[in-house]
């Protein structure tokens, strides 16, 4: 076991699949990298297999901590036996969100009525369980502001979120946060940097969505939750004020969001 102490944590990257196949060579070190940084780490599932291996890697380190749930590209493997899965893992102690659950119409991996329902499944489970929601929303915008509004999770991240302030505005108005990582890098994202430079910083959660969506200057790598401190820094020159404090607030935000 590698030891972290969570009062130190400097950072808190609150989107990671560690559990990734990705990692299987060389998973010890990419965590060992992290905790060198005091970076803690929401690790999150995507099925119920992931969301055990997540929750197993929590149970192991201190400063991780795991989101059980099911994507929108798996829900159509979304059944009872998943929902009492995914409630048991919930009750575990390291469990501090159900996630990653949403929207996804780019790559329809599964029907969207079905996509839908799951959604909404999972974020009353979210409500009844008293724990906040990871959101994956993409090219579903429409679908997914009308079923928050009516479905209201009671808190909860949109994850990398992409879109400019007016969205932004939209999803704060639901009490939600946004999480920003990697693509806020990317030289194509104009207007989200022109968002995150208006968006409150106490509505900001930094993450990495490693091993994907790897930031610049690591951009076409394998991306690890030690690369955070890329997207703080690009935020903290976005909006013109130290590093430091862009990592004191967002892991305070953490913190709050997802009461560790
Ligand atoms: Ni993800």
């Amino acid at each position: 076991m590698l030891i972290s102490d969570s009062s130190k944590l400097v950072f808190i990257d609150t989107h990671a699949h560690l559990d990734s196949s990705d990692y299987n060579h060389d998973r010890a070190a990419v965590i060992a990298r992290a905790f060198a940084e005091n970076i803690g780490i929401i690790t999150v599932g995507v099925d119920l297999y992931s969301s055990r291996e997540a929750v197993r890697l929590a149970e192991r380190h201190r400063t991780i901590w795991a989101g059980v749930g099911v994507h929108p590209h798996d829900a159509k493997t979304f059944d009872e036996g998943v929902e009492r899965g995914l409630r048991e893992l919930a009750q575990k102690g390291k469990v501090v969100a159900i996630g990653e659950i949403g929207l996804d119409y780019y790559r329809d991996l599964s029907p969207r009525d079905t996509q839908r329902e799951v959604f909404i499944e999972q974020i009353e489970l979210a409500n009844e369980l008293e724990l906040p929601v990871i959101i994956h929303n993409r090219e579903s915008t429409k679908d997914m502001l009308g079923i928050l509004r009516k479905h209201r999770p009671k808190r909860g991240v949109i994850h990398s979120f992409l879109g400019d302030y007016a969205l932004a505005q939209e999803f704060i108005s639901l009490g939600l946060h946004l999480g920003i990582g990697g693509p806020l890098t990317f030289p194509k994202n104009e207007v989200l940097r022109a968002a995150v430079k208006e968006i409150p910083i106490d509505r900001i959660l930094v993450e990495t969505d490693c091993p994907y969506l790897t930031p610049v200057p690591h951009r076409g790598k394998r991306n690890e939750p030690a690369y955070v401190r890329y997207v703080v820094d690009e935020i903290a020159r976005l909006k013109g004020i130290p590093a430091a404090e862009v990592a004191a607030v967002t892991t305070e935000n953490a913190r709050q969001l997802f009461e560790i």
